[in-house]
């Protein structure tokens, strides 16, 4: 069932809920007042009747009552005939039951039974009673005339009273009914109105394609809940094409990157396939073509662990491991590179920090950071390597420090070194191999195991760069062993 049709439907039952309650305690309240008033004009009848009695002398003749407005006597004889009862009657009785005044020369009989009229002897009874077809509420009270004990009993016609509880049932029977289904109706239109905004948005939505990415939907110029749903839809179709775009640039950037070692490859080895090549010549060519080989599988296995970061997967195996031993290998490994250019590394570690990571993702992030430090490093020069913790009100986390003393990064650059082939001088950097995926490649593992990394050149010259990752929770803390270096 449409959404339509189930708010439609909610409004008619709530609206006849709602009449049907309202409807029953008018007809009550209606009903319980009619009675009391008849009940109150009994009873002054009845008090004025006792008072005329109680002065003692001959009997007197009950005067007739006057005709009621809604009961012409034309009309009571239309109904019963030759004796129309009025609607009010009086009756003296004795205590015996015989009549011995009435009000209405057609009601000659006692309009009470002998127990009530028992009951009546000592008390005031109420009762109804049918007087020629018509109903009449009566009270019967004791009284004297003179000495003489009496019944006075009066009674009123409810005709009236029970004409206008039928008129206001019916008068609710037919509006009731009408209105569930105005309100029924209503609704059925009126969320039929409010949710064409939401159906134009679903056909735009439905119509937007992957090709299509600058398409937004329409905001309606109303500040309600629709207009912000389509905001928050814009926002997400922003977001969305951004990741697209992003997505595209880095395939076509990954393209163009591999290319280029794939291009010379090719044309090492067509000059290699070239006849009356000296056997050096062939080495040669093959060492070449080894060394665009590995650089076409690093290549490869950069943009792999990129991807598997989009995807949530970068880090495989984490696990409580000691940083400090990571960055010692990573270091032994730069070191044996970086001495033929008399590049020197140092690492200061603290030994007792632990983390939860990948320690094949970390060594990978250290080894980025050292490689672009070896390869800035004028020869010669010193590279500072360092683990410590940093306590903040944020989060407990080991800071990694890797510092050369090179040219630093250019500082418009700054801004933009994690982001993917992002390099400060392409030119230079593709001769030297670097596809400008490292840094890229730190911030993704970083922020993977929760951390977060910066670049700045600090006082002095050079480059730094702060990795930053959680400690492991405090159970998880190692023996204090002090420093390596
Ligand atoms: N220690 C550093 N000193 C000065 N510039 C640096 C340093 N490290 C990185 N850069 C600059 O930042 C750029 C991006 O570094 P990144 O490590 O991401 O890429 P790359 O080293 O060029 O290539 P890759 O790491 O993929 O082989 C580098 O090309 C270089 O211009
Ligand atoms: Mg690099």
């Amino acid at each position: 069932m449409t959404l339509r049709w189930r708010l439609a439907l909610v409004f008619a039952l709530g609206t006849a809920v709602v009449i049907a309650a309202a409807g029953l305690l008018f007809l009550q309240q209606l009903t319980a007042g009619l009675n009391s008033s008849l009940a109150s004009t009994l009873r002054v009848r009845a008090e004025a009747e006792v008072a005329r009695l109680a002065s003692a002398g001959p009997l007197p003749p009950l005067a007739p009552p006057p005709p009621s407005e809604s009961r012409d006597s034309g009309q009571q004889g239309d109904q019963h005939g030759q004796n129309p009862v009025s609607d009010d009657i009086t009756q003296v009785l004795a205590r015996d039951g015989a009549v011995l005044a009435t009000t209405d020369p057609a009601v000659r009989q006692p309009l009470v039974d002998a127990a009530q009229r028992r009951a009546a002897g000592h008390a005031p009874v109420k009762f109804t009673t049918t007087v020629e077809g018509e109903k009449y509420r009566m009270l019967a009270v004791p009284a004297h005339h003179g000495a003489r004990p009496v019944l006075v009993v009066v009674g009123t016609g409810s005709h009236l009273a029970e004409e206008a509880t039928a008129r206001t049932s019916t008068a609710l029977w037919i509006a009731g009914p009408s209105a569930v289904v105005l309100a029924g109706l209503g609704a059925y239109a009126l969320t039929g109105s409010a949710l064409r905004p939401v159906e134009r948005m679903r056909r735009r939505l439905a119509d937007i394609s992957e090709h299509d990415t600058a398409a937004r939907l329409p905001v309606p110029r109303t500040r309600d809940e629709i207009a912000t749903l389509a905001t928050t839809m814009n926002a997400v179709l922003d977001r969305l094409a951004r990741a697209l775009e992003r997505e595209r640039g880095f395939v076509a950037d990954a393209g163009h990157e591999l290319r280029t070692p794939l291009t010379t490859l090719k044309a090492e080895l067509e000059l290699a396939s070239r006849p009356g090549r000296s056997h050096q010549a062939l080495v040669d060519a093959i060492t070449a073509a080894a060394a665009d080989t590995d650089r076409l599988i690093r290549l490869a296995e950069d943009l792999l662990v990129l991807a598997r970061a989009d995807e949530g997967h970068a880090c495989l195996r984490a696990g409580p491991i000691a940083p400090a031993d990571v960055l010692a290998r990573g270091v032994h490994a730069a070191s044996a590179r970086a001495e033929t250019r008399g590049v020197r590394l140092t690492l200061h570690a603290d030994t007792t920090v632990r983390i939860v990571a990948d320690p094949d993702r970390l060594r990978q992030a250290v080894d980025n950071l050292l490689d672009n430090a070896v390869r800035h490093s004028p020869d010669g020069a010193v590279i500072d390597v360092t683990l410590s913790t940093r306590h903040g009100p944020g989060a407990d986390v080991a800071v990694i420090e890797v510092r050369d003393h090179g040219p630093g990064f250019p500082p418009a650059f700054l801004p933009l070194a994690f982001e993917r082939f992002r390099r400060a001088d392409a030119a230079r950097a593709r001769a030297g191999g670097g596809a400008g995926l490292g840094l890229a490649i730190v911030r993704s593992i970083a922020e993977a195991h929760g951390g977060s990394v910066v670049a700045d050149n600090p006082e002095g010259g050079g480059a730094r760069v702060r990795l930053e990752i959680p400690l492991a929770p405090a159970h998880e803390q190692g023996p204090a062993h002090g420093e390596m270096s």
